[in-house]
């Protein structure tokens, strides 16, 4: 199973990438965790991704492509595998054809999860997440049983930089301009699943197992 989970920040892809990639037993590949991580961990790569990624810019196209080739060669992506955040360009999308093919697999759709704006704000002004271990909540939504605290490991919760009200609004046009042609790019290729996303994470979940199963 290899699906692409589209659609702007803050829609649920991660939150519902964990829930398929679990029920599945395939690695969810999460750019941005990949370049959260990287920065983290100080590689002068992660530092260059993160005067992007801080700003709520887009990492440039060549240090993304060549990451995610490698991560989907890597022997766990053999049974499948989701992509939450990649491709987010029209080079991006192209490469990764290109990936897949070289590589010999096929995609099975690309999932669109839609949701308003206003709600899209609301769900990234309010998240949380772990800094240990990278578990998402919402203090409204989704709150940990203990504030600021971690249900999985107890690791502390900090808000994402990129989650300050400037990046949000540029993290949206960003999308806006650079990633939202994909959802024509997709349908013209026959891989485009809708989702609409408004909803709870059951319900949307439910509705994704309609779409993949
Ligand atoms: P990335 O980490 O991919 O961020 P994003 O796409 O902006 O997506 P988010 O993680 O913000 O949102 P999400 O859709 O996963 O929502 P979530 O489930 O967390 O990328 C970060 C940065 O890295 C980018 O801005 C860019 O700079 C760089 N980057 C990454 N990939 C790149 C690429 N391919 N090319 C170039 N640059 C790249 O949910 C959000 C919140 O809402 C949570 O608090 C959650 O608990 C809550 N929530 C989820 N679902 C619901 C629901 N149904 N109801 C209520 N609340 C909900």
């Amino acid at each position: 199973m290899i699906y692409i989970l589209l659609g702007p920040p803050g829609a649920g892809k991660g939150t519902q990438g964990v829930r398929i990639a679990d029920a599945n037993g395939i690695p969810t590949i999460s750019t941005g965790g990949i370049f959260r991580d990287m920065a983290a961990a100080g590689t002068p790569l992660g530092l260059q991704a993160k005067s992007y990624f801080s700003h709520g810019k887009l990492v440039p196209d060549e240090i993304v492509i060549g990451l995610v080739k490698e991560r989907i060669s890597l022997d766990d992506c053999k049974n499948g595998f989701l992509l939450d955040g990649f491709p987010r360009t029209i080079a991006q999308a192209d490469a990764l054809e290109k990936i897949l093919a070289e590589l010999g697999l096929k995609l099975d759709g690309a999932l669109d999860f839609s949701v308003s704006d206003e709600e899209l704000i609301r769900r990234l002004s309010g998240r949380r997440t772990c800094k240990s271990c990278g578990a998402t909540y919402h203090i409204e939504f989704m709150p940990p049983k203990i504030m600021d605290i971690c249900d999985n490991c107890g690791g502390s919760l900090i808000q994402r930089t990129d989650d300050a009200p400037e990046s949000i609004i540029t993290r949206l046009a960003e999308y806006n301009n650079k990633t939202a042609p994909l959802i024509s790019y997709y349908k013209e290729r026959g891989f485009l699943k809708n989702v609409a996303a408004d909803a709870t994470p059951d319900e949307i979940y439910q509705r994704v197992l309609k779409i993949i199963s």
